[in-house]
């Protein structure tokens, strides 16, 4: 009896299938303009110095290999929380090492729904793995418009609407900073109002932070994160590091939850062990343990601060050039990319159509993800030149005709 039979073939994944296309595609001038890695000006992947350094130390000083405890190992733990949180007491805060910031969602999906919530609202675009990742626990998801097509902004007074009609006892997940897709974050301002609106109408907020320190900096792109603990609200803050300290695989993230108080934290976090326990029992040590050297040694850690620095302005640098040259092959004024400087992180979202995205690739061996993101992490100045050029020669048949 064949009982794998009825498996049904899965499509690729719609971002990580993109690198999986271009390894394919034997032409010699292709690009990759799309998968949220950084690269260095090279184009080659950069290990940031600073963690390479850690690693040999921890080389040198690691006794064992056994297995770490469910919530992971306590000084990564302790290193992160105060990374995310500053120095805010943080006793009502309950914290789980997890398998990258995938993994950190995951847990919050089922500790949510431990805890009886079934609705999630996204922003309209968000990342491509938030919906698949609360369906599979029963999530249903809502969206709500995010991003302004029209405008290249965020829509604020459109949104603040719709959350005033979000139904009460929901979550809603908000991007901390550098908002993957479109680099939209909101204002300090239009954050304190958020955290108004979600007091008011009692919503749950879910904090996804992929992108420390790609913003504006390591304490600013926290900011909003602070103010919630500081205003003594309840919420789920899923972390990546895979970004920040470019350890894509080595699947570092953590959890935490924001709880009402120290006796709800612990009893939250025992719950989220069960849910680890079942999962994957307990989790790798290897990443976890290099940043916790990195963040405990104060020499590396400021090594890294100034890496993390110059990854900041080659990103910036690389902006103002796709301006610019948008401006000079589009032929239209400079300001008109305006918004193209307010977004913030590794990706531009300039409004490339599917039916550009589709013949940038096919046409010119160019590959962005389908939404018509940009990484400006991972491409050069050349990189730069030459996708713009690309996009010139293509009319924009979708929104001409729309
Ligand atoms: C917004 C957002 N959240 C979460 C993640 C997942 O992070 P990780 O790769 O650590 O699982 C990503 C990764 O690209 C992301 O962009």
């Amino acid at each position: 009896m064949d009982f794998l039979k009825n498996v049904v073939q899965a499509p690729p994944d719609p971002i990580l299938g993109i690198n999986l296309a271009f390894a394919a595609d034997s032409r010699s001038d292709k690009l990759n303009a799309s998968v949220g890695t950084y690269r260095q000006n090279d184009l080659q992947p950069y290990i940031f110095p600073s963690v390479k350094e850690a690693e040999r130390v921890l080389f040198s000083q690691e006794k064992n290999k056994e297995y770490l405890p469910i919530a992971g190992e306590a000084d990564y733990l302790k290193a992160t929380q105060q990374l995310v949180f500053g120095q805010a007491d943080l006793s009502r805060i309950c914290g789980m090492q997890a398998v990258g910031g995938t993994g950190a969602l995951r847990l919050t999906a089922e500790i949510l729904s431990h805890a009886g919530l079934n609705t999630l609202y996204l922003g309209e675009p968000t990342w491509g793995n938030h919906q698949n990742i609360f369906t599979t626990v029963g999530f249903q998801i809502r969206s709500f418009p995010y991003f302004d097509f029209h405008t290249h902004r965020i829509n604020f007074a459109q949104l603040c609407e719709q959350i005033s009609k979000m139904q009460a006892g929901s979550a809603l997940l908000l991007q901390a900073s550098c908002h993957n897709p479109t680099g939209c974050d909101f204002s300090k301002d239009e954050w304190k109002e958020i955290l108004r609106l979600i007091q008011r109408h009692q919503l749950f907020v879910v904090f996804d932070l992929a992108y420390q320190g790609f913003g504006e900096g390591l304490e600013e792109d926290v900011w909003p994160i602070r103010l919630f603990v500081q205003e003594g609200v309840s919420c789920a803050v899923a972390v990546s590091h895979s970004k920040t300290f470019g350890v894509y695989a080595e699947r570092v993230g953590a959890l935490f939850m924001v709880c009402a108080s120290p006796t709800q934290a612990e009893i939250v976090l025992s719950r989220i062990k069960v849910i680890a326990r079942r999962a994957y029992s307990n989790p790798p040590c290897h990443g976890a343990r290099v940043i916790k050297t990195l963040l405990q040694t104060k020499e590396l850690k400021a090594l890294w601060e100034k890496e993390l620095q110059e990854v900041r302005q080659r990103i910036a640098s690389m902006r103002q050039l796709l301006v610019s040259e948008l401006s000079l092959h589009l032929k239209q004024d400079i300001s008109n990319f305006s918004y193209l400087l307010e977004q913030k992180g590794m990706f531009a979202f300039v409004g490339i159509s599917s039916y550009q995205v589709e013949t940038l690739k096919k046409k010119y061996g160019i590959y962005l993800t389908e939404d018509g993101r940009i990484n400006l992490g991972g491409v050069n100045a050349q990189a730069v030149q030459t996708l713009v050029r690309a996009l010139a020669q293509i009319p924009d048949i979708q929104h001409s005709t729309s």
